[in-house]
């Protein structure tokens, strides 16, 4: 009773929440059809129709409605006969109410049992059912969103995909060394899973419920890596306005990833080397040291050795790094895994299929475990998004399977490119526009042509695609 009153009370929230959603109303009789379509539009949701059970899978798949009502009683396939269908199609967090006539209790415990969300029994009032509706369409979303936050907090092993000897040895040396506080140092190509790993380090020691900080040391300059790594005090350097901590503040009983240390200045490397000997720190432009208990894990695709021999990189700073090492193989190296992995990804991006559960062929498989993936599982990833979305809900075949080259391998081209570009004077607009211009010709190709498709990939509009096609004459 409770329950009823407090939702009542959220009504005008709960009304604005489920405005717009999608409603397939499935029913034999013409009348209650248009009944219940009639008053749910009324009621600010968009409706159609499935006129036998038979309809329902084909407008579900092509719809993809936010709920469906209806009856347990049609002919040719019932409503409990569709449901077993759905869930046989893997259509299964998709909420069905189901109309049963009054007095069959035992036939609405039974739909409850096969995977309906909830019932009404005939003859109702409207208002009950629209309450079902929206209560329905929030105890979703809710779901929804607690499983994404569930997703994002807890990132244990299961997230990491391999059965091979040598993932097996990485999974062994996490078991050991996350509960520890000992520095690591996780080494691997690009798209192997360093950041992965990293996370589970993390999201298994007794800091999991501290903070997590990445820092990408490639990506800024020394000046900003120093600020963002330690703070600074107002002033201390030119657009230094206002005070502010730095990463390793914030990391402060929990983690600290410095990704990509490879690329870190000698002059940064000798800062950072201070803060592992004696944990403390000043903030630029400050004399005051600054404690913090953080756990470092630094990664890196370079071969650090190598760095050390050719003077790019502190010796003492690699050992002090480089206490415990997390080496990740190559896909390529473990290519049994390439199987398992797939089936990782087609769960992954199966929401980017029309029937939500993409499958597929042999043929196609076999494509994949003959290629030698430069841009290691990052690469393989993509390739199996892509083939979901060409495929559009049929079976994937080798003709879907687009290799187009390591996604990270050639980023130090395109950075040399740029900085040529900046040597020679080109004004910052100019080379925005033209890698935006090569962005586009890249999506064009990897969708077969496909403006809608490229457009999905880059995140943008169709109508925005068209104008910067005609812009830049793309042909
Ligand atoms: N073993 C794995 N199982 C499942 N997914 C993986 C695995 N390894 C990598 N991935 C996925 O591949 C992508 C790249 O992984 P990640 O960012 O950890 O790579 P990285 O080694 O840090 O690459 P880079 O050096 O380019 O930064 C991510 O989407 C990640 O989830
Ligand atoms: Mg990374």
């Amino acid at each position: 009773m409770t329950d009823e009153i407090q939702s009542r009370g959220r009504e005008p929230d709960s009304a604005k929440s489920t405005a717009g959603k999608l409603i397939l109303v499935a029913d034999d009789d013409q009348s209650i059809r248009s009944l219940l379509q009639s008053f749910l539009q009324s009621e600010g949701f968009k409706t159609l129709e499935a006129k036998s059970g038979r309809d329902v899978l084909p407008a579900l798949t092509k719809h993809r409605p936010d709920v469906v009502i209806m009856d347990v009683r049609m002919p040719g396939m019932t409503g409990l006969e569709v449901l077993d269908q759905m869930k046989r199609a893997h259509i299964e967090d998709l909420p069905v109410l189901m109309m049963t006539a009054y007095g069959t209790s035992n036939i609405a415990i039974e739909a409850i049992q096969r995977g309906a969300y909830d019932y009404v029994t005939k003859p109702f009032e409207l208002d009950d059912l629209l309450m079902t509706v929206r209560r329905t369409i929030d105890h979703r979303e809710l779901a929804r969103r607690v499983r994404a936050v569930d997703e994002t907090i807890r990132d244990p092993l299961d997230n990491i995909i391999g059965n091979t000897s040598s993932m097996q040895h990485v999974y062994k040396t996490i078991g050991r060394i996350a509960r520890t506080d000992a520095t690591i140092l996780i080494c691997g190509d690009s798209g192997t899973g360093k950041e992965l790993v990293a996370g589970a380090i993390h999201f298994n020691s007794h800091r999991r419920n501290g903070p997590y900080v990445k820092v990408p040391c490639a990506s800024l300059t020394e000046t900003l890596l120093e600020s963002e790594l330690f703070g600074h005090e107002a002033g201390s350097f030119t657009s230094a306005v206002k005070t502010r901590k730095g990463r390793f503040e914030m990391a402060d009983k929990g983690t600290i990833l410095l990704d990509e240390i490879g690329e870190m200045s000698l002059n940064t490397q000798k800062k950072l080397l201070r803060v592992l000997q004696e944990r403390e720190f000043e903030r630029v432009g400050s004399n005051t040291p600054i404690k913090v208990d953080t756990r470092v894990i630094a990664a890196t695709n370079r071969s650090l050795g190598e760095d050390v021999a050719e003077g790019r990189f502190r010796e003492d700073l690699y050992y002090r790094l480089n206490v415990i090492a997390v080496e990740l193989p190559a896909l390529r190296d473990r290519m049994d895994d390439v199987p398992l992995l797939v089936e990782h990804f087609l769960q992954k991006y199966r929401s980017d299929c029309p029937t939500g559960s993409p499958r597929i062929s042999e043929e196609a498989l076999e494509k994949l475990m003959d290629y030698d993936y430069p841009g290691n599982v990052r690469e393989l990833e993509n390739i199996v998004h892509r083939a979901i979305i060409l495929a559009r809900g049929s079976v994937i075949t080798p003709q879907h399977i687009v290799f187009t080259g390591a996604p990270g391998k050639r980023d130090s081209d395109i950075d040399e490119q740029i900085a040529e570009k900046v040597a020679m004077g080109v004004p910052l607009r100019d080379i925005v526009a033209q890698t935006e211009k090569q962005a586009i010709e890249a999506a064009l190709q990897q969708a077969s042509g496909n403006r809608s498709q490229a457009a999905k990939q880059l995140g943008i509009y169709r109508r925005l695609l068209y104008a910067k096609i005609s812009e830049y004459q793309i042909a």
